[in-house]
């Protein structure tokens, strides 16, 4: 840091007189009861990430005071400040409607305070990517700590988890099978534990693709938030901070095109959330690298799914923990992964796997030659239906249903989802095509997690349990099943989603990557000339949601903001 304005001295406020502006500052900050000496380390932000709204970020508070030592142990400052935080269940309409919020705050508050570094804390789903983004651009010394996964639940001797059982349970509730008191037991027994969703969901995604990034010590993704080795890596982040300020090491040289093809290799072989495709465009973009889909879609011929977790397997974060963690994956991708690539360590990503222990006799991560899901686990998409790119989970869908033509039967919105799909009216077979739309990222706004349509209650009492389902909606990271998201363009802005009507037929083509709407073109055109845009809403004319539905991009960009990308310097895989 030498030559560099550091701790109290960076981004004084403006007085019009440097030297006032750090007498004032310090005077202020003198009343937190800081010495001299203490004001002169290298400050290190922690973002307290904690909410009583926020159960999966409960255990902030302990972790902060962990970091704290870990800072101080280091000889650093440290100091912690509130951000925005989101729990998937406490943010209307959706968190990911309030993601980039999350990360302009980060951003802002990271650029507007003295920091020489900072420590990120999350993960609840959005948070992660919320953090990276802030830090990204902000390009302060940053380094990640999460939560931790939650420890698994059980009913009447079955292990629970989070919440790809809260889906399986429920849709048993719907069909009849269990009675409200048997639901409601099993309620109390989802989320036993502090922590994130214990499944493969997005929350533990993005904790892997992050470490995988290199932007998180190693083994700091899989840890359950419970345990005390939690809070032993939570002290070493803070040591580590410490380092990093003093070593310079800013998001932008470690996130780099390389980093972000070993986090897409890490998400093609956990299995991992569709979430978190969007979530990485967003991450690059915030550095001007570009996701490339297509590229991503040939990476997944050559990258094993191995990790056998749910929703697509049986084991849960804690069992991935025990079997060595993130690393154990890592050490079987090693062909396939850029190792040159720098971490948070100071080291490469080679030289973090050379550095832990060997591996040992498991059962949770498969051997690249004995995989779970031999290859292309997330699939893009194209056709004239989706022709910005869709995506689907394959590892997550029933084989037969990958090749499909049916029949569409169109839902509106979300409002006319839930108003009519368990009509004993609906016009639905189990071989029709279930269509969502208008609830992309300007459509519902925030593209709700909403792709996982619920089989309709006439055929889900009749045993039907998968059907093909599109929609320009995400979906979550713990749900599965045989379902196509991210359509872009959406409906809303006119994408061909919009032009489909009932009765349609529509071709599922996943072995030869296509989407197709067998409806002749020039019909097609005739219904284009008929469209209208969807009416404002009450509240879409002021305030954030105005500014998201101004400026929110697609899915194939992270739906981030226009205005908070750089522009595309380099694309990522480089394939
Ligand atoms: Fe927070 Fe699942 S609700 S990680």
């Amino acid at each position: 840091m030498a030559g560099k304005k550091r701790g109290m001295r960076r981004g004084l406020t403006a007085y019009g007189d440097e030297e006032f502006s750090l007498f004032l500052r310090k005077a202020f900050i003198k009343a937190m009861g800081y010495t001299d000496d203490a004001l002169e380390r290298p400050i290190i932000g922690i973002t307290n990430t904690y909410s009583g709204f926020n159960a999966c970020h409960r255990t902030v508070p302990e972790l902060i005071e962990a970091v704290k030592r870990g800072v101080m142990l280091a000889g650093g400052l440290p100091v912690e400040f509130p951000t925005i935080t989101l729990h998937e269940s406490f943010a209307y309409p959706t968190s990911m409607f309030l993601r980039n919020l999350m990360a302009i705050d980060t951003e802002e508050m990271i650029r507007a305070q003295p920091l020489d570094s900072v420590v990120l804390i999350g993960g609840c789903d959005k948070t992660v990517p919320a953090l990276l983004m802030g830090a990204a651009s902000a390009n302060v010394p940053a380094i990640m700590l999460v939560t931790g996964p939650m420890l698994t639940g059980d009913h009447q001797g079955e292990r629970l988890g989070a919440c790809t059982d809260c889906r399986r349970y429920w849709a048993r509730f719907r069909a009849g099978e269990i009675d409200a008191r048997e639901i409601n037991a099993v309620n109390a027994k989802l989320a036993p534990t502090a922590g994130t969703c214990m499944v493969m969901g997005t929350a533990s995604t993005m904790a892997c693709v992050t470490e995988a990034l290199g932007m998180m010590l190693p083994g700091g993704a899989c840890t359950p938030a419970v345990m005390s080795e939690r809070m032993r890596s939570a002290e070493a982040t803070g040591a580590r901070a410490v380092a990093i300020a003093k070593a310079g090491l800013t998001p932008g040289k470690i996130m780099t095109p390389d980093a972000f093809e070993n986090a897409l290799t890490m998400l093609l072989a956990i299995g991992g959330s569709t979430n978190a495709i969007v979530h990485l465009a967003a991450m690059a973009g915030r550095l001007g690298i570009e996701i490339d889909l297509d590229a991503f879609d040939r990476m997944g011929d050559e990258t094993p799914v191995l990790v056998d977790l749910k929703p697509t397997g049986q084991h849960y974060m804690e069992d991935l923990e025990k079997a060595g963690g993130v690393v154990t994956i890592l050490r079987e991708l090693r062909p396939l992964l850029k190792t040159k690539a720098l971490t948070i360590t100071g080291k490469t990503l080679g030289q973090n796997i050379d550095a832990a222990p060997p591996g040992w006799q498991q059962d949770v991560v498969r051997p690249f030659r004995n995989p779970i899901f031999k290859n292309g686990g997330i699939a893009v998409l194209r056709g004239n239906l989706a022709p910005g790119g869709a995506i689907v989970k394959q590892a997550a869908a029933t084989p037969k249903l990958m090749q499909h033509a049916g029949r569409a039967v169109v839902f509106d919105s979300l409002e006319d989802l839930a108003a009519r799909i368990d009509s004993p009216d609906l016009d639905v077979t189990p071989d029709d095509i279930l269509v969502l739309r208008n609830a992309g990222p300007k459509g519902a706004p925030g593209m709700p997690e909403a792709g996982y349509i619920p089989i309709p209650k006439k055929l889900a009492q009749k045993g039907v349990k998968d059907m093909v389902r599109i929609s320009d909606a995400r979906m979550s990271g713990t749900a599965f099943g045989s379902i196509v998201l991210h359509i872009t363009p959406e409906a809303a802005i006119g994408g061909p989603l919009a032009l489909v009507k009932s009765g349609d037929r529509i071709k599922l083509d996943v072995a030869k990557r296509r989407l197709e709407l067998l409806v002749p073109a020039a019909e097609l055109a005739a219904r284009r000339k008929q469209w209208k845009a969807p009416k404002m809403r009450a509240g879409d004319e002021r305030g954030y949601r105005k500014l998201f539905l101004d400026t929110v991009q697609q899915a194939d960009r992270g739906c981030d903001f226009e205005f908070l990308t750089r522009p595309v310097t380099a694309r990522a895989p480089a394939k």
